[in-house]
């Protein structure tokens, strides 16, 4: 893939300038310059105007002990009320609200009316099950209308729910129904994806069998394809049965503005996932000011993020966001290539998309297939419906950004690359579609009210031009409350004492530019890889190779790839003497099926190696550095003079 060597400037329509939610620069400016008048006035001002409070909150942010940030702390809410509710209070109870897409192309509506009492059952279900305020569901189910009832469902009831993505293993899944003591567990028999019913229920079962899940009460299971499905006595029961004769009102429970809304578990630098708690009223907030600002979206828009819900991105951006602003929403079950690589294409055409929202990965593994088919080239469809397009989880390079900008924009949409993370609810760093000149390869400027900025080691300020860490300064609505059970984490995590506790460290590396002071994020300065926009820890792959009988030690780096951003690398010493041939890559695929079902399949290695041994230095640290230039097929300048056994780096240099 060439990249750009000129910088380009992309600026907005005149049109889209004209009637977007934040106007121009001068309108953005405006926004930072009443955030940096009156941080709390900015912040209680929006909460006032954009979500709707039971009772109104007096204390906009109580900072007594940071860095546990309490935000509206006096204000109570429902959020299945404001995503629901008031919407139709309004007025648009018979607007769509979700388009359902079925792998097999099969579409379903639901209006918000409808949606409502669909809530409303199960939440009388949950209810009905023991289900309180406070308690945690886990919810494991494929992308469906009934996943983001039961997100909306526990909102209504002030149960915290835990999506756990349904690629995750029985391994995984186990670990987050034990870490969060989960009353109950929302599944499905199966999932359909590119024409295949992929078995769900069986993972559950696995799960359960493996200790730890004890708390955990009650299975509740949707057939979605009504294929073979064990069902055990006294604990499941099928999500048809519970909702029978249950009343299609739900009075909602109002909680405090930081109640915890949901955990959603995301990988960090050591070995165990971590739980990250979000509030209510602070995250909705956020959710809906990022619809608005960053989507620019409007009552006419049918919004598609083509995220899962298993991810932050469908949380914000499918369950929440959308819904809470009245819009509608296409719902995708399937995969990108199936039937064929132009299924976006189609369905935007289809559907009538104007604001698209997906990530870099697809896009690059769209040019792919639309450069050896025109048939599923982007011009080969109708788009003329879609205005803004969105890009999250990875940095887009040039190349893609510009292929996405021309061939699927038609040159006339805004890309709204959002730099964000699992633990900061929404939108950091975005362009604002009628606002910020663009460029590609770089997120731009933070959102108004975000106070970004790049550091160096001690915490001070980087001129612009220099690389360092990308901090934020000031706390904000939407930001992670804690690690559920582990506190103590959530401080060394994110606000370490290298700062003196006073900014949140995101864990990426980023640069300013020297003239237009716009952001580029460089990656993860700590030991998490991002493949496919999917963010893993090198540690848990580690942990689960070591866990498998032959493996003695293991190491896993990340090496650039053009396809899924990085790609796993992991250098392997068996117990026994190092294998080669045919049985070296047997090997190596019983161990990458291995970590498939220790975590999932998307943590398998792409490239695995082994060695005798790994470059150590004296003192037995593993000089990961090197590993990284291995992987990346570089040949070692570096000083191996502190290194143990030099002669690995030639064995570790061999792909198999
Ligand atoms: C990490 C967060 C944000 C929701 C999906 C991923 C990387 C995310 C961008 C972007 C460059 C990005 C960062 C970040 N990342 N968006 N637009 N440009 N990098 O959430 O799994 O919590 O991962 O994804 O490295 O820290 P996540």
């Amino acid at each position: 893939m060439s990249e750009a060597t000129e910088v380009r400037v992309y600026e907005p329509s005149a049109e889209l300038v004209r009637n977007a939610a934040v106007s121009g620069m001068d309108a953005y400016k405006a926004l930072c310059a009443e955030a940096e008048r009156d941080y709390e006035g900015y912040w209680a001002r929006l909460a006032r105007e954009h979500v709707t409070w039971q009772t109104p909150f007096t204390r906009t942010l109580n900072e007594d002990n940071r860095p546990f940030f309490k935000w509206f702390e006096d204000g109570k809410l429902n959020v299945s009320y404001n995503c629901l509710d008031r919407n139709i209070q309004a007025g648009l109870g018979d607007k769509t609200a979700i388009i359902f897409e079925a792998d097999d192309g099969t579409v379903t509506r639901v209006t918000y009316s409808e949606l409502l009492v669909r809530v409303s059952r199960l939440a009388n279900a949950l209810r009905a099950k023991g289900v309180k305020k406070g308690d945690r569901v886990v919810i494991y189910l494929p992308m469906s209308i009934e996943g983001i009832v039961a997100m909306q469902a526990c909102a209504r009831i002030g149960a915290t729910h835990s999506v756990v993505f349904g690629g995750f293993s029985a391994q995984s899944l186990r670990d987050r129904i034990s870490d969060a003591g989960a009353v109950m567990l929302i599944t499905s028999d199966e999932q359909c994806r590119g024409g295949k019913n992929i078995p769900l229920k069986p993972i559950v079962d696995e799960a359960f069998g493996m200790g730890g899940c004890e708390s955990c009460k009650t299975v509740i299971v949707y057939k979605r394809t009504g294929g073979a499905c064990n069902m055990v006595e006294g604990r499941d029961v099928w999500l048809h049965d519970v909702l029978q004769g249950q009343a299609d009102t739900c009075e909602p429970e109002w909680v405090e503005a930081e109640h915890p809304l949901f955990l959603l578990y995301t990988s960090g630098s050591t070995g165990k996932p971590k739980g990250v708690q979000h509030s209510s009223g602070g995250y909705l907030l956020h959710a809906i000011l990022t619809m608005k600002w960053t989507f620019d979206i409007k009552p006419t828009d049918v919004f598609w993020c083509t995220a899962d819900i298993g991810w932050v991105t469908g949380h914000t951006y499918i369950t929440y966001g959308p819904l809470a602003c009245g819009s509608t929403e296409i719902v995708f079950e399937g995969v990108p290539t199936y039937p064929d690589a132009g299924r976006f294409w189609k369905m935007i055409q289809d559907h009538k998309v104007s604001v698209f929202y997906t990530a870099p990965t697809a896009i690059r593994s769209l040019i792919k297939a639309a450069d050896a088919n025109e048939a599923v080239h982007p011009k080969s469809y109708d788009l003329s419906s879609l205005r803004i397009l969105g890009s999250v989880g990875e940095p887009i390079n040039p190349a893609a950004w510009e292929w996405y900008y021309q061939n699927v924009g038609g040159s006339r949409c805004p890309i709204v690359d959002t730099f964000w993370q699992t633990e900061t609810g929404g939108h950091m760093i975005t362009p604002l579609p009628g606002a910020t000149p663009m460029i590609p390869g770089s997120c731009t400027l933070p959102f108004p009210g975000i106070q970004a900025a790049i550091v160096d080691e001690t915490g001070n300020d980087v001129p612009w031009g220099q690389g360092g860490i990308l901090v934020v300064k000031k706390p904000w609505p939407s930001m992670i409350r804690t690690i559920y059970g582990d506190p103590d984490r959530f401080v060394k995590s994110y606000y370490p004492a290298d700062f003196q506790g006073r900014y949140y460290l995101a864990g990426d590396g980023a640069i300013r530019d020297a003239k237009t002071g716009y952001f580029t994020i460089t990656g993860r300065i700590d030991d998490v890889l991002n493949v496919s926009g999917h963010r893993m820890g090198t540690m848990e792959i580690e942990s689960a190779l070591v866990a498998h009988p032959l493996v003695a030690e293991a190491a896993v780096v990340g090496r650039p790839d053009d396809l899924t951003g990085e790609a796993i690398c992991a250098f392997v010493v068996l117990k026994r003497s190092r294998p080669t041939g045919d049985e070296a890559k047997q090997i190596a695929n019983e161990l990458r099926n291995w970590v498939g079902k220790e975590i999932g399949p998307i943590a398998k290695p792409k490239d695995l190696r082994f060695g005798d041994n790994l470059p150590k230095t004296r003192s037995g640290k593993i000089m990961r550095r090197l590993l990284r230039s291995i992987a990346k097929g570089e040949q070692i300048t570096q000083d191996t003079s502190t290194l143990e056994n030099p002669a690995i780096l030639d064995q570790l240099a061999q792909t198999l």
